[in-house]
């Protein structure tokens, strides 16, 4: 049956013109960085085994209602034990850099006692990286916090907690990992966490404070942590960063008002995190708007926030049209505070199975944003981006294939694997994206390097392992993975650096 999605959409006043350069072949620079990601929860497994103790993840997903189905990451992709298959797949979609987490709880049991079991494996993990030409790149923190620790604080000790357990993961890792992120999306973990509650730990009756005191609490984390690799960790020559994300508001229209409220929706997502690192402090509109609710940092944590990062990691999914609120919100808090309309979207635009927005050129104005408003020195590396597409339970049936394809004699692969799981959708997603990257760096963009999320079909949070993001299929009950006809692109694409769009 004909695909009833499409990729156009209705002309609006408020799109930016598409590129000039529209075909042919898109090279990247060499050194640029062509990665996938994962992290720990959502593909590990073996979550309460060789002395891994239980994290904010666990506890939420185990509670009834929390997930889709009741799913938890309990086993996940089983990557724990799989690691070295999965290792030797990445070989074969000739990926140059692999983004992970170390689960915290694996590493330290909260009473400063090191796991010996979790670095193990973490180093086994490492060592098969590297001997696969693939280098690894290392997230802190990817959500599954220890159970026993609370971002809302006490302020000193969970940020002393984070730093002692970052020490750790340098001292242990960091003769053979050079590249860190220290949060991934604190966003999520603050307004999912703390505000709507649709994430672990589930906080929905907090204060209204509650985000903004959890975000404050991560920024100075981070602060510290990377504050410790700076003045102790300088002679292993790595670079920190952070992941923050953020989906790109496009004004809905040429009047100041929509094009204030994109500025205020951009400042109250990306800017809430990105200023405090990259200038020290919140955006002023975040201050006016939430009073004594945010909390305020001393001259001296402003000094240590300021610059604290390498590079710029952007997790970039979506885009919405940015529209003055016309009427508050009920209730109050994070999103009376925003004071625009936070869904406001094209209904003709394609949605993924997210229901979020495919909006492929909005990842070209965002970065252009970022490298204009935050100048990060060493460049900005897309750690996140890609679609949820042909899931079990897709509104789009007709698009999925209900069979593997064979694979075409000559096929680079068919010597190791005689199918391939076709998802054009995300073949269409990364090409129209990877484009629009190129786009970017051609207008000036320092942009230095790109992840594909995910890996694998993995535990999508509270979506449990309904959503389908992987370029790599998982039967979950036999977890036996098929490559993707989206792997097979982004291998040619990862070989070639570059693609014919
Ligand atoms: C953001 C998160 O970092 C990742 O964990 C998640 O699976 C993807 N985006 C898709 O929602």
């Amino acid at each position: 049956a004909a695909c009833r999605r499409r990729w156009s959409r209705l002309p609006c006043a408020a799109e930016p013109a598409e590129p000039a350069i529209k075909s042919g072949f898109l090279a990247f620079p060499d050194s640029f960085v062509f990665g996938v990601a994962t992290s720990a929860y959502q593909i590990e497994g073996a979550s309460d085994s060789y002395g891994r103790k239980p994290s904010i993840w666990d506890d939420f997903a185990h509670r009834p209602g929390t997930t889709s189905n009741g799913a938890t990451g309990d086993v996940a992709c089983d990557h724990y034990h799989l690691f070295k298959e999965d290792v030797d797949l990445m070989s074969k979609v000739n990926i140059k850099a692999y983004r992970f987490s170390i689960s915290w709880s694996r590493i330290l049991d909260g009473s400063g006692r090191i796991n010996e079991e979790g670095i193990q494996f973490y180093s086994d993990l490492i060592d098969s990286l590297l001997a696969a030409g693939i280098e690894p790149w290392v997230t802190l923190y990817h959500w599954d916090l220890p159970a026993a620790l609370d971002w809302l604080g006490p302020k000193d000790s969970i940020t002393s907690a984070f730093s002692t357990y970052a020490r750790t993961c340098f001292n242990s890792f960091g003769d053979r990992v050079k590249r860190w992120i220290t949060l991934n999306e604190p966003w999520c973990s603050a307004v999912l966490g703390y505000n709507t509650g649709d994430h672990a730990p589930g906080h929905t009756d907090s204060a209204d404070s509650a985000p903004y005191i959890a975000g404050h609490h991560m920024l100075l984390a981070h602060a510290e942590a990377v504050r410790v690799f700076r003045e102790d960790f300088a002679h292993q020559k790595g670079q920190i960063g952070i992941s923050l994300n953020a989906d790109w508001r496009q004004p809905m229209d040429g009047t100041s008002e929509a094009r204030h409220a994109a500025r205020r929706a951009m400042d109250f997502s990306l800017g809430w995190f990105a200023q405090p690192v990259f200038e020290g402090d919140y955006p002023e509109c975040m201050k006016k708007a939430c009073g004594e609710r945010l909390p305020a940092f001393t001259p001296g944590e402003s000094a240590l926030l300021r610059g604290s990062a390498d590079f710029f990691g952007l997790n970039c999914y979506s885009a919405n049209f940015a529209k003055a609120a016309q009427q508050p919100p009920e209730g109050s808090g994070y999103w009376n505070d925003i004071g625009v309309e936070w869904w406001h979207t094209d209904p003709d635009w394609e949605r993924s199975d997210m229901g979020w927005p495919i909006v492929p050129w909005s990842l070209r104005e965002i970065l252009l944003y970022i490298q204009k408003r935050y100048r990060p020195t060493g460049g900005i590396f897309i750690t996140e981006n890609g679609c949820a597409c042909e899931s079990d339970e897709s509104a789009d049936l007709d698009c999925r294939p209900d069979a593997l394809t064979p694979m075409e004699a000559g096929d680079a692969w068919r010597q190791e694997t005689d199918f391939v799981f076709e998802d054009p959708e995300r073949v269409r997603f990364f090409r129209a994206h990877l484009s629009a990257v190129h786009a970017a760096i051609s207008h000036g963009a320092d942009v230095r390097g790109y992840f594909a999320w995910s890996f694998l079909d993995n535990f999508e949070w509270a979506e449990g392992y309904t959503k389908r993001f992987g370029i790599v299929r998982v039967d979950f009950p036999t977890q036996e993975r098929t490559l993707k006809s989206s792997a097979r692109f982004l291998a040619e694409v990862f070989k070639a650096s570059g693609l014919e769009a």
